[in-house]
């Protein structure tokens, strides 16, 4: 396999307080899910691999085009419309019609008047209009119903690499790793019964 995306020995530091004390892990395509305890570090990790924090040590590779869908969509939505979000108009592009037409988010909306579970997946509309080699999502399926969290999962399954970043392991992810105490101590395949998101 050729494992574009490499995580080795990432340490991070908020002041004094090491929250990420070693973590590695290797992927290849698909869909992976970092999943673990409230406050164990998975936004701190994605921030990393996004580039939006500098490791204190340690290497990250990943893809160039390499987005980030933030946990609060409030954080990067900031246009009036659906449409001057997604950049459609001048630059129209496939990639994002297909994307509204997935999440069913009607163009001409007002921005203003959307559920915070739509804002969430305008935000990953914007993402996937990018048409990245691997999409980053923050707690992906915060405040979506089945069809949001449905939309959300078929929707992902047209980029190269995802990695969501999850209180749980992901039932459809191919690789769930848990992030504990600082470190990646696992991968398993397939989530447990009981633990699918
Ligand atoms: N800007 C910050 N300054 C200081 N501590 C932070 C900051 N952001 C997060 N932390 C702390 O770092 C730890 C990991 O946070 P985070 O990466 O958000 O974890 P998770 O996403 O797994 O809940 C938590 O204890 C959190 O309180
Ligand atoms: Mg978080």
């Amino acid at each position: 396999m050729n494992y574009e995306i490499s995580i080795d020995d990432v340490r991070f530091s908020y002041d004094d307080r090491e929250v990420l004390s070693g973590a590695s892990f290797r992927l290849g395509r698909g869909i992976a899910a970092v999943y673990g305890d409230n406050g164990c570090g998975k936004t701190t990790l994605g921030k990393i691999m996004a580039g939006i924090l500098k490791p204190t040590a340690g290497a990250v590779r990943v893809p160039s085009s390499t987005t980030y869908v933030f946990q609060n969509p409030n954080h990067q939505l900031f246009e009036e419309t659906v449409r001057e979000e997604v950049g459609l108009g001048a630059v129209s592009t496939a990639a994002a019609k297909r994307a509204l037409e997935s999440m069913l988010l009607d163009p001409r909306r007002d921005c203003a008047t959307l559920s915070y579970g739509e804002r969430k997946r305008l935000a990953f509309c914007c993402a996937l209009a990018s048409e990245p080699a691997l999409l980053i999502a923050d707690e992906p399926f915060a405040s979506q119903d089945l069809f949001g969290r449905q939309a959300i999962a078929k929707a992902l399954r047209r980029v190269p690499s995802v990695i969501l970043l999850t209180h749980n392991p992901v039932s459809f992810a191919a690789k769930n790793m848990r992030l504990h105490r600082g470190k990646i101590i696992g991968g398993c395949g397939i989530a447990r019964k009981s633990e699918r998101t």
